[in-house]
């Protein structure tokens, strides 16, 4: 039996950080309300001409040096994100020649903020039936080219970045069960409401922006990240005394703190970067992971849950034994 497990993490932010101080200058709105109703304090902003494809090669080659890999041993690559840097050719192929692969398959998955959920859940199936030994998923969003800078309610949280892992064949698991979900219904609630076959042209001064009715979105991410959670324990006839780390997307520090108390896990054991990173969508469950590794709290041998919540609505979780 082939199983996947996680062999090497990285993370790339880009270097100007901007505090929320800089948002009273903008917009009306004060650091103690973006700290107070989101958890955020600041966010990394890629640079002009800095790209998604950037970030996500900068994330791979952590990851890979991590995992002991190099190039040549990479037989897939699945780039999660919702901003890629152009509609064709996919950010995965961008990254491909970047990091000079060839003849392996390279794609996108677009699942907004459940994006590094569904790239695990696909990688980890193209490992275990034999279609890849070693594949490259990386989370890489530059969302500050997607927020509307006049409109408070949204620009305050996103930031820009991308996370990455090296996922390898092996005897065990490593990863141990996916679950993913989509409900279609949700799309007004959350969407940047512009694209090409509905006229990109058109809207793109206007519309190509992030629109989100954010209370409604809270209270359906809270509902279902604690569902997910419980389908996951229950899956595996675990409970949440067997987990050693919840890393949860990061989108609200509340999100993220309810949904621990539903499944009743202490905040010390619970990865939290929303306060520096802000959300960075898909990006931002690797990079956290990759953050709770290189500072020695992740280890080798414990048992991790993933959750995430984005727009479509998609959500999603995966146990991992890392
Ligand atoms: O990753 C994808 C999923 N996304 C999320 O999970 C985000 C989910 N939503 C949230 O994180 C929260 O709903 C927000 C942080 C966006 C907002 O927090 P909230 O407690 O739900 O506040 P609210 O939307 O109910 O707004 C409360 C008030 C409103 O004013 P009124 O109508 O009560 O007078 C807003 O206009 O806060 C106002 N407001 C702001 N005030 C100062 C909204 N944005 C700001 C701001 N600064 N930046």
């Amino acid at each position: 039996m082939t199983y996947s497990t996680i062999a090497g993490t990285g993370g790339y932010l880009p270097e100007r950080v901007m505090e929320n101080k800089e948002f009273e200058k903008i917009v009306d709105t004060t650091d103690e309300w973006i700290r107070e109703r989101s958890g955020i304090k600041r966010r990394h902003i890629a640079a002009d001409g800095e790209t998604t494809s950037d970030m996500a090669v900068a994330a791979a080659r952590k990851a890979m040096e991590a995992a002991g890999v190099d190039t040549g041993d990479i037989d897939l690559i699945i780039v999660s994100t919702t901003t890629p840097d152009k509609v064709f050719p996919s950010t995965a192929c961008i990254v491909q020649r970047q990091l000079e692969i060839r003849n392996i398959p390279a794609f996108d998955v677009h699942a907004a903020c459940s994006g590094f959920i569904y790239s695990l859940d696909i990688a980890d199936r193209f490992i275990r039936t034999g279609g890849a030994g070693c594949a490259l998923l990386i989370g890489s969003e530059t969302y500050s080219r997607i927020l509307d800078w006049t409109d408070r309610s949204t620009c305050v949280l996103f930031g820009d970045g991308a996370g990455a892992v090296v996922l390898r064949a092996a005897e065990a698991p490593g990863v141990i069960s996916t679950h993913i979900h989509a409900d279609g219904q949700y799309e007004d609630l959350l969407q940047v409401p512009a694209g090409i076959s509905s006229g990109y042209d058109q809207v793109r001064k206007a519309r190509a922006y992030i629109h989100m009715k954010g209370h409604e979105v809270f209270r359906k991410a809270v509902a279902v990240l604690g569902e997910i959670a419980r389908e996951t324990l229950a899956a595996n006839q675990i409970d949440e005394g067997d987990i050693d780390w919840l890393i949860p997307h990061q989108a609200n520090l509340r999100i993220i703190a309810a949904t621990a108390k539903r499944l009743g896990l202490p905040m010390e054991r619970v990865v939290v970067t929303v306060d520096e990173h802000a959300n960075t969508s898909s990006a931002s469950i690797p990079l956290a992971l990759d953050v709770a590794v290189r500072d020695g709290r992740v280890k080798r041998g414990e048992l991790l849950l993933f959750e995430a919540f984005g727009a479509g609505f998609t959500w999603g979780s995966a146990l991992v034994r890392y």
